[in-house]
């Protein structure tokens, strides 16, 4: 498919990446650009050769956020009726394997949300999170307010929200949002590549699944995520690749993944 604001490429056995690319807006958000995101993000994961999904944006930018001058004419009544901003959640509904955010620069208020959404977020030490919202007049809408305060706590939470005030990639790392940073952008994407081709070589039933339980524990108490796991556990018994995984570990050999 060829795309106006996004980049697709394989890059690794594997792994599928996804740049945007709308670098005079800093990899501003609208619309059209969440639209190409998700026919990406679906057809990565539809696809048999592709285990693993790396989501970035330019050394200077992964995305400044919403677009502004998207949003500043809209009213309530075109919002409500449009459900504008839901299409962003099909990353998060819908979309099983994992994606890793590789951020570099600005990752402002729906960017922030959006690198929030991932599975596993790495930064640039000096990558520039926020939700300046506030500023604007408003308030974050993509689960800001939520991801970001599970992440790492209301007491910072609320202070930046409220403030508008940003923190560094290494503030990131420090308070639990990111789990790595990286010293330079081809450091952060070469990190990046390695995880997602590392990923990539287990079994795409059983990743696929680890994340599925890893996320639950974000919407479920303790009890019923701990049964959950427990199922989805007891279902892999069903899979090929639990006993090829096994057994390959018993003969010393290197597992033969079916992916299935
Ligand atoms: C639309 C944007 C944009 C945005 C930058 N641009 N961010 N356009 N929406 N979110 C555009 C600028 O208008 C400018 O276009 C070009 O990108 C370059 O930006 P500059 O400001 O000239 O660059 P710089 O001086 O380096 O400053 C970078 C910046 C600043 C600090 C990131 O651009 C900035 O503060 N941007 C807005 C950040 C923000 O408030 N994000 C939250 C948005 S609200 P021109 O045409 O002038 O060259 C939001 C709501 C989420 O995300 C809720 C639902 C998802």
């Amino acid at each position: 498919a060829s795309y106006k604001y996004i980049e697709t490429s394989e890059p690794r056995p594997g792994v599928g990446q996804i740049t945007l690319s709308r670098p005079k807006a800093l990899n501003a958000l609208c619309t059209p650009l969440i639209d190409e995101l998700n026919t990406a993000l679906r057809t990565f994961d539809a696809s048999p050769t592709i285990s693993a999904i790396l989501l970035t944006g330019s050394e200077r930018a992964f995305a400044a956020g919403a677009d502004i001058k998207e949003m500043a004419p809209l009213t309530f009544s075109e919002a409500y009726t449009t459900s504008f901003i839901e299409s962003w959640s099909l990353l998060t509904t819908q979309i099983k394997k994992p994606i890793i955010a590789a951020v570099s620069g600005h990752a402002l208020g729906g960017g922030c949300e959006l690198a929030l959404m991932c599975d596993i977020l790495y930064c640039t030490e000096k990558a520039n999170f926020g939700q300046p919202e506030i500023k604007l007049g408003t308030i974050p809408g993509a689960g800001g307010s939520q991801r970001l305060t599970r992440a790492i706590g209301k007491a910072r939470a609320m202070e930046l929200v409220l403030t508008g005030k940003t923190f560094s990639g290494k503030e990131a790392f420090d308070w639990g949002v990111a789990a790595r940073t990286f010293a330079s952008w081809d450091e952060l994407i070469e990190g990046s590549l390695a995880t997602a081709e590392t990923i990539a070589g287990y079994s795409k039933v059983a990743v696929m699944a680890a994340k599925e339980v890893v996320n639950k524990s974000q919407d479920l108490g303790i009890r019923d995520g701990v049964e959950f796991e427990r199922r989805v556990f007891h279902s892999i018994f069903g899979s090929q690749d639990q006993k090829i995984g096994m057994e390959a570990f018993a003969e010393k050999k290197k597992a033969e993944w079916t992916h299935s």
